[in-house]
C-alpha cells in the first residue's frame, strides 16, 4: 500500500506577513474531528446500499473536481444568479449523488463544526466508494481548503473521452500526472456506466469508410449500436463501463484487450508500449492494479488547489 508521507499545512508568521505552505497530513483531523472517517464510511456504505450507482458518481466526483483548479471542491458549487457553475457546463452529463456528499457535511458540521473541508470529504468518499465496491483501500491525506471559484467553462478542460494517447499524456502531464497514472487512473472505469453520446463517435461514421471503430471487437461494437441508434431518441440509454459495473476489479483491463473498452480513451490506452504493457500488466494481475491504483489516486488527490477556506454548505461559498 501507498505509505507516502506528507507534511502537515505549515504557516511562518514573519512580521504581518504569513507564508503558508500548504501540504496534506493523513492526521491532519486527528485532534479536530478524530472519527470523521468512521462517520464517512457510514454515510456512504448506506447510501451505496440504496443505489447502486453512487460509489461510481462519488469516484468521478473526486476526479472531476482535481482535474479543474486542483482538488478544491469547485465541483460543488451551485451556480449563482451571475455565475454559471462548473457542475451545469457542458461536460457534466452524469455527475451526481451531490446528495451524499451534503448527508456528509451535514453529520460533520454536527460532529465538528466549522472543521472539515468539502475538498476533503470529497476525497474521503472517493476512496470509501472504492474500498466497499471491493477495491483496495489506502490512507487519505487531508488538510485541503475549499475554493470561492467554479466557472462552467473550465469544465472543458477536463480530458475529453475522444481524446488519443498524446492527449491524454498532456492532459495528465499538466497536472503533474504520468503514463502510469494515466493507466492506473483509468481503472476508475472498472464502475459506472456511459451515455451512448459519450461514445457514439466509435459506432456511427467513425471514418469515411468505416462505421464502427476496427479497434472494436465487432459484435461487441453491434450490440453497443443496438442500444445507442444514429438518432438516439432514449434518455439515458449507454453501456456500463465494464462487465461488472458495481464491483471493483481488474475485468476492465481485460475487456479492453478483446476489443470491448467503451470510449476512444480507453481504446488509446492500447496505442501506446509503454501503456500497453501496464493494460496486459493489471489484467493479469488485479493485485498489481490496485497497488498502482491507490498509489496513482494519493498522487491525484493531491493535486493542489487555491482554496481559502472551509465551507459551511458545500454548494455555497461562505
Ligand atoms: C483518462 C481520462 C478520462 C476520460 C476521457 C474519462 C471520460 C469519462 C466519460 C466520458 C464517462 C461517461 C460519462 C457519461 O457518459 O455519463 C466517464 C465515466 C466515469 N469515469 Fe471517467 N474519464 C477519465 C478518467 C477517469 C478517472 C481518472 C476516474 C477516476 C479515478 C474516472 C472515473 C469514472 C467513473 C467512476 C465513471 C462512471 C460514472 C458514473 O457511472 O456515474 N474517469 N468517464
Ligand atoms: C443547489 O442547487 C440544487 C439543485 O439545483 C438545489 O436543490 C439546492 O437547493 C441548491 N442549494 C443551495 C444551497 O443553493
Ligand atoms: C448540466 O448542465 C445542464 C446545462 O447547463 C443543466 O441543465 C443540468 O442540470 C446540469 N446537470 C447537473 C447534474 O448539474
Ligand atoms: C492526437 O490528436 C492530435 C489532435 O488532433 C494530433 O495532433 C496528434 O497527432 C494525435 N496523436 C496521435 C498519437 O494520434
Amino acid at each position: 500500500m501507498a505509505s507516502t508521507t506528507f507534511l502537515t499545512f505549515v504557516c511562518y508568521g514573519i512580521l504581518s506577513i504569513s507564508l503558508c505552505v500548504n501540504a496534506l497530513s493523513v492526521n491532519y483531523y486527528d485532534h479536530t474531528c478524530p472519527n470523521l472517517e468512521a462517520t464517512i464510511t457510514k454515510i456512504v456504505k448506506k447510501a451505496m446500499t440504496n443505489d447502486k450507482t453512487v460509489a461510481a458518481a462519488l469516484l468521478r466526483m473526486h476526479f472531476h473536481d482535481c482535474f479543474v483548479r486542483g482538488c478544491d471542491a469547485s465541483v460543488l458549487l451551485n451556480s449563482t444568479a451571475n455565475n454559471k457553475a462548473e457542475k451545469d457546463g457542458a461536460v457534466n452529463i452524469s455527475l451526481h449523488a451531490f446528495y451524499v456528499i451534503d448527508m456528509v457535511k451535514k453529520e460533520l458540521e454536527a460532529l465538528c463544526p466549522g472543521v472539515v473541508s468539502c475538498a476533503d470529504i470529497l476525497a474521503l468518499v472517493a476512496r470509501d466508494a472504492v474500498t466497499l465496491s471491493g477495491g483496495p483501500t489506502w490512507n487519505v491525506p487531508k488538510g485541503r481548503l475549499d475554493g470561492r471559484i467554479s466557472i462552467a467553462g473550465e469544465a472543458l478542460q477536463l480530458p475529453a473521452p475522444v481524446f488519443n494517447i498524446s492527449q491524454l499524456q498532456q492532459s495528465f502531464s499538466q497536472r503533474g500526472l504520468s503514463l502510469d497514472d494515466l493507466v492506473a487512473l483509468s481503472g476508475g472505469h472498472t464502475l459506472g456506466f456511459a451515455h451512448c453520446s459519450s461514445f457514439q463517435n466509435r459506432i456511427h461514421n467513425f471514418a469515411k469508410t468505416q462505421d464502427i471503430d476496427p479497434s472494436m471487437q465487432q459484435s461487441f461494437a453491434a450490440k453497443l449500436k443496438n442500444i445507442c441508434p444514429l438518432h438516439n431518441k432514449v434518455k439515458n440509454a449507454g453501456a456500463t463501463l465494464d462487465s461488472t459495473t458495481s464491483i471493483f476489479d481488474n475485468a476492465y483491463f481485460k475487456l479492453l484487450l478483446q476489443g470491448q473498452s467503451i470510449l476512444t480513451s480507453d481504446q488509446a490506452l492500447l496505442t501506446n508500449a509503454k501503456t500497453k504493457a501496464l493494460v496486459t500488466r493489471y489484467a493479469s494481475s488485479q493485485e498489481e492494479f490496485y497497488k498502482a491504483f491507490a498509489y496513482s489516486m494519493i498522487k491525484m488527490s493531491s493535486i493542489l488547489g487555491s482554496g481559502k477556506e472551509v465551507r459551511n454548505d458545500c454548494r455555497v461559498v461562505n
